[in-house]
């Protein structure tokens, strides 16, 4: 275990209520990049979570009842914390996540800069003046918090999926309950002591740690005191969440999985879409939703730009997060390695060509790039979750941008073009709810993340992801 500066960031028991809660029985968290056990941690149960969502409850009224600027000097000392707590934070997230510390850093950067983001835009949460169409009446609207939050994380970014989520509760004036994936909870329950220290009220955040996902989902989409859920993860389980929500007609917020084209015309800066394409595709060890998925490359310069990304992608050091050389992590399991590597063999049955990688050892998955790929490989046609990029060559504009659509995904895109129509040509016309143009790193607070199509509904960051945790009231004064 890699020593903390401060090691009580390291909890092991849910936090609900501002109180750390024991339980019995415990569960084991695993370091993905040696497989062996970490530390135990307190398994919560359903009605542990029961006790989470009535303290939200209880208080909802008086969070709300804060003004914002009072609601934003908490959330500013949180902030403060978790980036004076940041190398702490991220040996957490090496430590139980597997990403190497560099980008584990920054991924504490990132989330934190969420919770400063919504500390001030809460002060913003802006109503309306409707001119009246009667001169006896005045339409006037007012936004308020929706009420309480319940949240389903994924591991893939144990701070920022949480973070980005609760800083947008916690600045409309909602109260939270956290459930964080049961192979990532330390970062969680670390960001809950720190909520503590930074004086958030009891009840406000609540992290609720358990290994019982669907029971716990099932409680957090269908309790009637929850008016708001919302998840990050697969569109096959987001699907699930969002019929449960049906039975109280919560609101939801989806981030659900992708299948990225990243396009490289003849015209780009081709150094720079390799480098975007590294960036993209490998970050994560490619177990992000907004991963690169299919490799679009222009039919002029497919050879060029191949031999360019194949000396890249054959530079990246793939170890311990923890050692100051690895660029590439280890994968979270051995079942998320099979299912990459299933992928790659079914594709080069159908024809792909493995250009480099394709072996595993452990955990750890090699970068790999496959070439011949069509888009109706499984490679292709399924979202990685993995450090593999499928090479599929185009001929022109209207044929990529056929093959790009052609998914019932869409998150994020990405194009390289150095054509100003081509430009704006690309970004009305692919299929997604997030588009990169000339870069390969979109992510940011102050944009609206989500998708379209299967990929979701809601946007997370800036002024469009506080509204999805607010509602909208219309007051008519009449008798004027
Ligand atoms: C995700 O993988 O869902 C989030 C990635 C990001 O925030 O950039």
């Amino acid at each position: 275990m890699q020593s903390l500066i401060s090691p009580q960031l390291l909890k092991t028991q849910s936090y609900i209520n501002g109180q750390w809660h024991s339980c019995s029985n415990k569960f084991e968290v695993i370091n993905p990049a040696t497989n062996t056990v970490l530390v135990e941690v307190d398994n919560a149960t359903t009605s542990d979570l029961e006790l989470a969502i009535s303290a939200a409850k209880n208080a909802l009224s008086p969070w709300s009842a804060k003004s914002a600027n009072e609601r934003a000097s908490l959330m500013l000392k949180w902030f403060n914390l978790m980036i004076e707590h940041q190398s702490d934070l991220a040996k957490i997230i090496t430590l139980e996540q597997g990403k190497p510390l560099a980008e584990a850093n920054g991924e504490i950067g990132y989330g934190a800069a969420f919770i400063e983001w919504f500390a001030h835009e809460g002060k913003r949460a802006y109503g309306d003046i409707i001119p009246s169409p009667s001169s006896e009446k005045r339409v006037l609207v007012i936004k308020q918090p929706v009420g309480v939050v319940a949240s389903v994380t994924p591991w893939n970014f144990p701070n920022a999926m949480i973070s980005r989520k609760a800083a947008a509760a916690l600045g409309a004036g909602c109260t939270f309950v956290s459930r964080p994936s049961e192979k990532t909870p330390l970062s969680a329950l670390a960001m809950a002591y720190l909520a503590d220290l930074a004086g958030i009220p009891a009840g406000v955040f609540n992290v609720v740690v358990g290994t019982d996902a669907i029971a716990m989902g099932k409680i957090l989409t269908e309790h009637p005191d929850i008016a708001k859920f919302t998840f990050t993860g697969s569109t096959q389980v987001g699907k699930k969440l969002i019929t449960q929500c049906a039975s109280s007609v919560k609101k939801v917020s989806m981030e659900l999985g992708g299948n990225a084209p990243f396009i490289v015309f003849d015209d780009a800066d081709i150094d720079a879409a390799v480098e975007g394409a590294i960036a993209s595709k490998y970050r994560n060890a490619g177990q992000t939703c907004v991963c690169t998925n299919r490799l679009f490359v222009h039919r002029g310069i497919s050879e060029q730009f191949t031999k360019k990304l194949l000396h890249r992608v054959n530079s990246l050091k793939l170890g311990d997060g923890f050692d100051e050389h690895t660029t590439m992590g280890p994968m979270i399991d051995e079942r998320a390695v099979e299912n990459v590597h299933k992928l790659v063999t079914q594709s080069i049955e159908m024809g792909a060509t493995l250009l480099t990688g394709g072996m595993y050892n452990g955990n750890y998955y090699q970068a790999s790039v496959l070439s011949n790929v069509t888009n109706d490989m499984p490679i292709a046609a399924q979202e990685i979750f993995g450090p593999v990029a499928p090479i599929i060559i185009f001929d022109n504009e209207d044929e990529v941008l056929r093959l790009a659509n052609d998914t019932q995904y869409g998150l994020a895109a990405y194009c390289y073009t150095n054509n100003l129509g081509r430009v704006w040509r690309m970004s009305e016309k692919l299929e997604f709810g997030m588009i990169g143009i000339n870069e390969g790193i979109i992510s940011n607070p102050a944009a609206p993340f989500g998708g379209v199509k299967q990929s979701g509904t809601g946007r997370e960051g800036s002024k469009y992801g506080l509204d999805d945790y607010m509602q909208i009231k219309y007051v008519c004064i009449g008798g004027l």
